[in-house]
């Protein structure tokens, strides 16, 4: 009888356990099925576009079901973490955004997380369909491991266009006439400058643009390979301008984000901001400003003829099951299909060289002319210039140098943290 009872308990924990196993094996497969993709596009202006290329993939692969695993964070603020625990703990996302450059190629590629994807673009004939500047910032040791979606442009300066004129003014172009216009502003009770460094990485873009406009393209670079110091005494002429632009920032902005900043611009209440042109997706589509008309944009004080890029790309995680698939993914986004249905919408200009521009308002149609002939420069903020590592040190140093305006302790803080730069 006993006996009888111990072998009925076996018997059942047996049935449950395999139940149990099964159960978790169809969880898994399902899961691994799923295309899941990871990107910060959440939200005002950041997922407009992101929702016509799933929509557009899913027109064209009706069979493949995907899933929109999307962080919410400007920059990638909290996504970059949640990612990097997925990828490390052996569960990636069939696909990730990831931007060209450093956080891809010294990041992903250099920690072996990635697969080269060679074999894709020669099956779609992209050797000269995207720039060879970005085919560059997606490649390591000639294996190319990621396609570009997009090309974002770091150094606007966008401007209330209302304000301006009623103002008399003109929108600055030289460090000098920025804090003309400011003064002018200022001394009518409008906030010049709008920021929301609520998220550290803004304040970093601004910086990175007066550093670029202060220093030129070349030396702008040599800072990244740590052929410049941060104690040159240009290098500190462009901390000392940033401070001084400070002191025309709104009083709230260490409560504020990206696209609040940006809304002070296009409600008045500030007259102008610095951020990538993935604030003219939210201006026009969430705010419903009309470019040229709301707003105008020009190029950050000292940056005109140069372009400080930004690109988000997608590739191919070691480990995934479904490869094929996350192929096809990849060949709609670097399609020109793909593209023009994505940049229209954030902001953005094409990768690919033979986009159709009629698509593209004003701004479009002119970043794409500005591409072509502008001097290029990796973004630091956005992750292209230098290793994740140096840039949280740096986004770090900015938050203290945000309050505490010291140019020198700054100045200390950047010169020991680009040692590892070398
Ligand atoms: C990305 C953009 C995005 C912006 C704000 C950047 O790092 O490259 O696509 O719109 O962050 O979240």
């Amino acid at each position: 009888m006993k006996k009888g009872f111990m072998v009925f308990v076996l018997f059942v924990f047996v049935l449950a356990m395999t139940a149990c196993s099964s159960k978790t094996d169809s969880d898994k497969k399902d899961k691994n099925a799923k295309l899941d993709i990871f990107s910060w596009w959440t939200g005002a202006g950041e997922e407009d576009g992101l929702k016509a290329l799933l929509e557009l993939f899913e027109e064209k692969y009706p069979d493949v079901p995907i899933e929109n695993a999307a962080v919410a964070g400007g920059a990638g603020t909290n996504a970059k973490a949640v990612l990097a625990s997925r990828m490390n703990g052996g569960d990636p996302p069939a696909t990730f955004q990831v931007h060209g450059g450093a956080e891809l190629n010294e990041g992903w590629v250099a920690a072996g997380k990635m697969e080269p994807i060679n074999d894709l673009y020669e099956d779609e004939g992209w050797g000269d369909k995207f720039p060879q500047d970005l085919i560059d910032m997606v490649s390591k040791d000639g294996k190319i491991y990621s396609v570009p979606v997009n090309i974002h442009r770091g150094n606007v300066l966008w401007y209330n266009k209302h304000v301006f004129e009623e103002n008399g003014l003109e929108a600055p172009t030289t460090f000098d006439e920025f804090f003309e216009v400011a003064d002018a502003l200022k001394a009518k009770g409008i906030t010049p400058l709008a920021l929301g460094d609520k998220e550290p990485w803004t304040a970093t873009q601004l910086y990175e643009t007066v550093l670029l406009g202060v220093l030129g393209t070349d030396d702008y670079l040599k800072l990244w390979t740590g052929d410049l110091s941060f104690d040159d005494p240009k290098v500190v002429e462009a901390a000392e301008i940033f401070t001084k632009m400070l002191d025309y920032i709104n009083e709230d902005h260490a409560s504020r984000n990206w696209q609040d900043a940006s809304q002070l611009v296009a409600d008045g209440e500030a007259a102008m901001n610095v951020m990538g042109d993935w604030a003219k997706g939210y201006f026009v589509n969430d705010l419903k400003k009309v470019v040229n008309e709301d707003f105008g944009y020009i190029t950050t004080p000292g940056t005109d003829g140069k372009f400080m890029v930004i690109t988000d790309t997608f590739g191919l995680p070691k480990g995934v099951s479904n490869a094929d698939d996350v192929k096809k993914f990849l060949s709609v986004l670097g399609s020109v299909e793909g593209q023009d249905a994505f940049n229209v919408l954030k902001g953005s200009i094409p990768a690919r060289v033979d986009a159709d521009v009629s698509k593209y308002d004003q701004y479009g149609k002119d970043t794409i002319e500005d591409f072509k002939v502008s001097e290029l420069s990796p973004s630091l903020a956005h992750g292209s210039a230098a290793a994740e590592g140096f840039l949280t040190k740096v986004n770090q140093a900015i938050n203290i140098f945000v309050t505490q305006k010291d140019v020198k302790q700054f100045t200390d803080s950047m010169t020991s943290a680009a040692a590892e730069l070398k």
